[in-house]
Order: structure tokens, then sequence, then C-alpha cells
């Protein structure tokens, strides 16, 4: 069909070219020759751009028919520097003042437009991305985002299923030891509870539209919705509050050592049945908490930036940093936009705010895996704080001979 259409497109515009060169008298005939062979595209050297005298071709009009990019920088440069001489004014198909032009210059950002109120915000009137960040949100962010959360849950299904629970080898003791203080448990759960709420809530609020509202009815959803953002937007705080105490509480026992590479060099005892030696965190709790300070601070501006429409914009200044240091270049990609409109800035954020989320939800789905039903013991340090001695002693051997000797010099007498 598209075939036809091409070949149907191709032969009116070639007929219209030799007609209109016939209409023109004089060496019609053999101009119309001349030209039939300058719109070849077969032939070499062949610049479509300039046979639609710099417009659109029709490699654009398909390309764009087709859902692809294509490079418009030809119309973006072509704001403002129509010819006007011996053009009969506005309505003249390339006249300087046509209203595409005006539609060109709102839509590429180069237009003058005065308000009374609203500032940056309201002075833009066409935003050019604005469909391309609905479907971008709408389509591939919702399916990888929900696939990667349950690829993640098979991969655990399948490493459960293989590996079973890591036991604690020659069974419990009956002797615990403390291994995280009340403030510390605590914050751990107002972290955990926190995230947990935003996840629940920003996943709904991300798929309400698409999927609530066909099933349950619009206005099911926008009570479920107005709901989901309440909470949202005030747990945040809990998240971000207790992410910085978690920070200060656990750094010191999370910066990389030599012990590390040969816990990682040995599986981190997760297969088989040797384990390493480890202090208060082993590598793999390290990447967490890594991951969940990196992330979760990330996650944090960006949902500041959109908690504050229009008052925290952060990217346009990142790309600045980022085409300073020449990174696009590295991977052969063309500098980043310095300039972005409000609108593109709150696109961005909410963008980078669900991948982001998206990647740490992935990550703590394996975190809970391996602290509840994945190892024996494990629940307890963040239960009730006591661990037995054999679980700590297999998997935090130098922690624990450290606490014993601590607890023995203090008077601290083991439960
Ligand atoms: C139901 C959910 C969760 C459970 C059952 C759970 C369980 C645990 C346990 C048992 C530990 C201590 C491990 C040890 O003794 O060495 C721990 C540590 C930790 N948890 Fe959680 N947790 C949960 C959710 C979360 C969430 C949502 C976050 C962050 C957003 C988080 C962040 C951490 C961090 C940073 C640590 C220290 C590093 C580590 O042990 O991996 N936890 N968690």
């Amino acid at each position: 069909m598209k075939q036809l259409f091409f070949i149907l497109l191709v032969s009116l515009l070639s007929v219209t070219g030799v007609a209109a060169q016939t209409a023109d008298g004089g060496e019609g005939a053999v101009e119309g020759a001349m030209n039939a062979e300058i719109a070849n595209p077969e032939m070499e050297g062949f610049d479509p751009r300039a046979a639609t005298g710099g417009a659109q071709t029709l490699e654009d009009i398909l390309a764009r028919q087709n859902q692809q990019k294509i490079d418009d920088s030809f119309r973006r440069s072509e704001i403002g520097d129509a010819p006007t001489e011996n053009l009969p004014g506005q309505l003249a198909p390339r006249g300087g003042e046509s209203d595409s032009e005006i539609w060109r210059a709102l839509r590429y950002g180069h237009d003058s437009v005065s308000v009374s109120a609203g500032g940056d915000t309201a002075r833009v009137l066409i935003q050019d991305g604005g469909m391309r960040w609905l479907s971008f949100r709408e389509g591939p962010l919702v399916t990888y985002g929900l696939w990667a959360l349950g690829g993640m849950l098979i991969l655990l299904a399948l490493f459960y299923l293989l590996r079973g629970r890591v036991p604690i080898q020659g069974g419990k003791t009956g002797t615990t030891i403390l291994r995280f203080a009340f403030f510390e448990r605590m914050s751990h759960w107002v972290l955990a509870g926190s995230f947990i709420l935003l996840g629940i809530t920003g996943i709904l609020s991300l798929i309400g539209r698409k999927f609530i509202a066909p099933t349950f009815g619009k206005d099911a959803n926008a009570s479920l919705l107005e709901g989901t953002k309440y909470i949202h937007d005030n747990v945040s705080w809990a998240f971000m509050l207790s992410l910085v105490v978690v920070f200060v509480l656990w750094v010191a026992h999370n910066i990389p050592d030599r012990l590390d590479l040969k816990w990682v060099a040995e599986g981190g005892g997760l297969f088989g049945d040797k384990h390493p030696p480890a202090k208060k965190f082993n590598a793999g709790q390290k990447i967490i908490f890594w991951s969940v300070i990196l992330l979760g601070g990330s996650l944090s501006l960006s949902g500041l930036s959109l908690l504050f429409p229009f008052e925290l914009p952060l990217f346009a200044k990142t790309f600045g940093i980022i085409n300073d240091l020449g990174l696009p270049g590295l991977f052969g990609l063309d500098p980043l936009p310095r300039e972005l409109a409000p609108q593109e800035e709150m696109q961005l954020a909410q963008s980078w705010h669900a991948i982001v989320a998206f990647v740490m939800m992935a990550i703590i789905l394996g975190h809970i895996y391996i602290g509840t039903l994945g190892m024996e013991g494990a629940f307890d340090a963040m239960g009730d704080g006591q661990v037995d001695e054999a679980w700590a002693e297999q998997h935090h051997s130098i922690w624990y001979e450290k606490k014993k000797t601590a607890d023995a010099s203090s008077g601290t007498p083991a439960e």
C-alpha cells in the first residue's frame, strides 16, 4: 500500500514538474526533461532537499508517517529568514511573514512572546517534545519498567528453586548477639516502609490512566490517584529524611576494602557451603547500601524538582556539565541541549524519576528476598535486632569476633 502511494506521489510530482515547466513556455520540453533527470533519486549526488527547494522531502513525509525521527535542522534553521522580496505577502507559499513561519518560530522557541503573568513557563505556546514524552511515558517506560520488576521476580524464583534457602550450617546455637540497635532498626524500617509506599503509589500514578481507568472507570481512577498523590507527595519526606539518617549511621561500615574483592571472588557464599569472612557489611550489602544512597539521592532530587514544579530545573545545568566533560563526543553523540523549556525540564525530571525508581525497586526486590525467604536467620537482624551466634559467625565472622570481644570487655552478656 505504502509502495503504491509512493509510486503515485512520485508520478504526480514529476507530472506536475513537467507541466509547470511547459507552462513557463520557452524551452519547456527540454527543461522538463532536465528536471526529470535532476529529480531522479537514483542519480549519484542527488540531493532531495535541493530538489524541493529546501522544504520537506517525500522521504521526510514517509519517515514521519512511519514514526521515525527525522533530521529537522532544515526547518529549524529556516526561521525568520525566508525571502520576502517580490512575494505578494502573507499568504504566499514561501512568504517571509507566512503563518507557517510564525508557527515554526513558536515551535522551535525562536519567538518573542510576551506575557503579563506566568514568566518563562507561560511564554512557551508550543512545546515540541511534549508528545514524545507522553508516548514514552505511556509506552516504553511502563512496559520496560514492569518487565524489569517481573524479570527480577522470575530470577529470584529461579534462584530459590536452584539454591533453596541459605541455611545456618550446623543449626542455631540458641545464643544471640545484638546486630542492630533500636535506632538503626527504626531508621531502616522508616526508609523501607516509605520506599514501599512510594513504589506502590508511584506505579499506580503511572499506570492509572492506561490500565485502571479503562477497567474501573475514570471516576474511580481519579479518586484513587488523588489518594496516591497525597500519600506519594507526603511520604517522600520520610524517605528523604531516613535516607540521610541511614547514610550517616552506616557509611563508615560501607567503605570498600580489599576484603570485598575476596568476598566477590568467592561468590559471597551464595553458592556452595563456603562463607567468606566479612566485617559488619559484606560486599553484596555494600552494593545495596551504595545503590540505595546514590539512586535514592537521585530519586529525591528529581522528586523535589517535581514537587516544586518549575522551581528546581536540573537538567539543562547537568547537560552543560556533561558536555563540558566531553562525554557525548566519547560515544559519538551530539552535545546535549544546554537550553530547555521549563516544560521540558519537568518532562525529563518525570522520566528520570521513574527510570531510577524502577531500577531501585528491582534491586530492592533482591534485597527483600535475601532478608526474608532467601537466608535463614537474616530477618532477625532487623526484627528484634538479635541474631544467632552461628549466623553471625557464618556471615560476618570478623564483625562477630570483634563484637564478642567488645561485649565481653564491657560486660554485656550474650542472650
Ligand atoms: C520488607 C522489606 C525489607 C526487609 C525484610 C529488609 C530486611 C533487611 C535486613 C534483614 C537487613 C540486615 C541485613 C544484615 O543483617 O546484614 C537489611 C539491611 C538494609 N536494608 Fe533492608 N529490608 C527491607 C526493605 C528495605 C528497603 C526498601 C530499603 C531501602 C530503600 C532497605 C535498605 C537497607 C539497607 C541500605 C541495609 C544495609 C545494607 C544491607 O544489609 O544490605 N531495606 N534489610
